[in-house]
């Protein structure tokens, strides 16, 4: 059955919903109360970059299941279903700061006229539903219910996740509203995980910090392989054959950046720390991923001896590939770090250009490709492995670089090919060529 739901924030997780659960077949408003962002939807355009988001926007605006607003009350008018996906920041204690929710929890107690279920899909601390469920509760009469939905997709490939993820997880506490949003998820066709409210919750949590251990603990591997002569590409390999590890995210590299693991694993320790117990483990996933972060640096220290005047071109500035998202990415410790010792950066991506220069330090200066940002650089960091940088050639490299040396923080290149160039390359966990 096609049903009538408002998706309220239109970030990252809340326009890749409404545009995904609109091409299924249900009539989406999205509502949000940036007017000039809405303004530019309403015409199709996506405000982020996220492969295949764009067409599909304007395929279900014009099909008329799509629209967007900043009238709250336009877009809750007889919807059966009100998704929750603002955000949920970082406060400087770590915490999350629900701010954002609680202002929609307002506006939904103020202009909810006939029963819905209220979704959340925002990362929201254990027991934020109860909380927003008694929130409204005590400001309306009119009836709702309240559905954890957690979200697991991943920038850069939001849309293809969306349609293909490995589950769907639905915390209810009313079995009507945890069937309706089932119902909803139907046509996706993926499989359906039931559980209660926190444990919905949780698993969120839980989750990401297990991925962002995963990460930390094949980094510390790594290490140790650049110490002791092992290569990480093959102990990765060896260990992922084995089905109980998996051979997902066990790419060793600059540690993981993004809008989600480095929030929620410090969430999550606040969150233990609330209840008095300490997340050890986690905090030294994050101490791993801090050191990590700043690898390159520590690497091109002990090549160069100072860095001071010398050039570096730093490759890939998003936190990761196919996104423009610079949140919490490597380029910006690096490049701080680079700044700090005295180097000249010179930073190159090929997407995420506009926004590194809001966020990146003042002193960093920009090359419109990756081979002007390695013409007549002492050396090359890779950070960020977008395929135009990671399909340069040992010939490119040798003809721009002035130092012939390259500190790959993404494991791009092969150590033989490089070695064979007479290329100086240092990447993560691999023999180390001179
Ligand atoms: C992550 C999770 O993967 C999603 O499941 C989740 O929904 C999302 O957070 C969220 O909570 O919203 P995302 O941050 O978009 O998704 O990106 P990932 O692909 O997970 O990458 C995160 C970071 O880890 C990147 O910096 C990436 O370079 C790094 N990474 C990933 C590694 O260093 N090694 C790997 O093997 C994998």
């Amino acid at each position: 059955m096609k049903r009538k739901i408002a998706v309220v924030g239109t970030g990252y997780v809340g326009l890749v919903t409404g545009v995904a659960l609109s091409e299924v077949g249900h009539t989406v408003t999205c509502v949000d109360v940036d007017e000039v962002k809405i303004k530019r939807m309403q015409e199709g355009l996506s405000p982020i970059f996220e492969p295949g988001l764009s067409e599909l926007m304007t395929k279900n605006i014009n099909e008329g299941r799509l629209s967007f607003t900043s009238q709250h009350q336009e877009a809750f008018k007889s919807a059966d279903a009100i998704y929750i996906a603002v955000g949920t920041p970082q406060k400087e204690d770590g915490t999350a700061d629900l701010c954002f929710i609680e202002s929609v929890a307002e506006n939904i107690a103020s202009h909810l006229k006939s029963y819905a279920v209220i979704v959340t899909k925002s990362t929201v601390p254990v027991g934020t539903n109860d909380y927003i469920k008694s929130f409204i509760g005590t400001r309306t009469d009119t009836p709702f219910d309240v559905v954890s939905n957690p979200e697991f997709l991943r920038e850069g490939s939001a849309v293809q996740d969306t349609f293909h993820g490995d589950r769907i997880v639905i915390g209810a506490d009313s079995p009507i509203a945890g069937d309706l949003i089932e119902e909803i998820n139907k046509p996706f066709g993926i499989s359906v995980f039931r559980t209660d409210i926190r444990s919905a919750e949780m698993i969120k949590y839980a989750s990401n910090a297990f991925l962002a251990t995963k990460i930390s603990f094949v980094n510390e591997i790594a290490n140790l392989c650049d110490k002791l002569d092992a290569n990480i590409d093959d102990v990765a390999k060896g260990m992922g054959q084995d089905q109980r590890i998996g051979d997902k995210f066990l790419n060793a590299g600059i540690g993981y950046g993004g809008s989600c693991f480095p929030k929620d694993t410090n969430a999550l320790v606040q969150i233990a720390g609330n209840v008095e117990h300490e997340f050890t483990l986690l905090k030294a996933v994050i101490e791993v991923n801090y050191k990590q972060q700043r690898l390159l640096v520590d690497k091109a220290r002990e090549y160069f001896g100072s860095l001071r005047g010398k050039t570096i071109a730093m490759l890939g500035l998003a936190f990761k590939p196919n996104t423009d998202d610079m949140r919490e990415a490597a380029s910006l410790v690096l490049a701080e770090e680079l700044v700090l010792a005295g180097a000249t950066v010179v930073g190159y991506d090929p997407i995420a250009m506009e926004n590194a220069k809001k966020v990146l330090p003042e002193a960093v200066n920009y090359a419109d490709s990756a081979l002007g940002a390695i013409h007549n650089a002492d050396a090359a960091f890779i950070v960020t492995e977008w395929k135009e940088i990671c399909s340069l050639t040992t010939e490119q490299f040798k003809e721009n670089l002035k130092d012939a040396v390259i500190f790959d923080g993404r494991n791009c290149f092969n150590v033989e090919t490089m070695k064979s160039a007479n290329l100086d390359y240092f990447s993560i966990g691999r023999p180390i060529v001179k």
